[in-house]
């Protein structure tokens, strides 16, 4: 069986070829940010900021720092699609990335050790998992954006430097597309992963633990840090 992409097509080089065609991930459905992905059917009642225990308002602080540099990112990106690369882009760049590296790997880690186990734990014995699958919750999901964030931030990275290095400009400009897509998907993966922690996990925490619990899971994190 030939599954080739192009069986079936036959190249007329008469033909006017196509016009290079614009990947845009704003308009399309990435596999990173499903439509309701920011409107989930089970959302609970909010809770107010103030309402929350003090690791998760500490939590939950971070992820507004997160989002600032995010956003930069975002900015980047935009202008780098503008047509700008320049020593300013490179130096945006690196900084976005070192804080990657620091900040949010540490983060995360932080989240996965004493945070998500316990709610893991929690949702398995109150039976808050998903229904087809009774070892699969919403922790497994948000560990796994973890991972894909560091490795789609390594591509995404490793392109945008090789990039500066490439002489032929035909395959800078692959490169570069490779590396604003990673950069796009990784922004859409940081972003609807932060709304379901801030608007679905931490809420849960609160509701599900008590304070005395929360301090302890704080201790035991911070505990780690020194
Ligand atoms: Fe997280
Ligand atoms: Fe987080």
């Amino acid at each position: 069986m030939n599954d080739s992409l192009t069986s079936g097509v036959e190249f007329n080089p008469n033909e006017p070829t196509q016009p290079e065609v614009e990947i845009d991930m704003e308009g399309g459905v990435s596999p990173y940010s499903p439509p309701d992905a920011y409107n989930p059917p089970s959302k609970e009642e909010e809770i107010a900021y103030e309402d929350m225990h003090p690791f998760l308002q500490e939590m939950m602080d971070e992820h507004n720092e997160y989002t600032k540099e995010l956003n930069a990112f975002e900015a980047t990106i935009a202008m780098i699609e503008g047509g700008k690369v320049d020593r300013e882009i490179d130096e945006r760049l690196r900084q976005f990335f070192a804080f990657l590296d620091d900040k949010v790997v540490t983060h995360n880690q932080e989240e996965e050790k004493y945070l998500f186990a316990a709610i893991s734990k929690k949702m398995t014995d109150t039976g808050d998992h998903s229904k087809t699958d009774d070892s699969f919750n919403v922790i497994d999901i948000l560990e796994d954006d973890h991972v894909k964030a560091i490795q789609m931030s390594a591509v995404s990275f490793n392109m945008f430097a090789l990039f500066s290095r490439i002489p032929d400009e035909k395959s800078r400009f692959i490169i570069l597309d490779v590396a604003l897509n990673q950069a796009k998907e990784l922004l859409e993966l940081l972003k609807v992963h932060i709304f379901r922690e801030d608007t679905i996990i931490f809420p849960y925490a609160q509701r599900n633990f008590t304070n005395e619990e929360l301090t302890q899971i704080q201790q035991k994190t911070k505990g780690e840090k020194e």
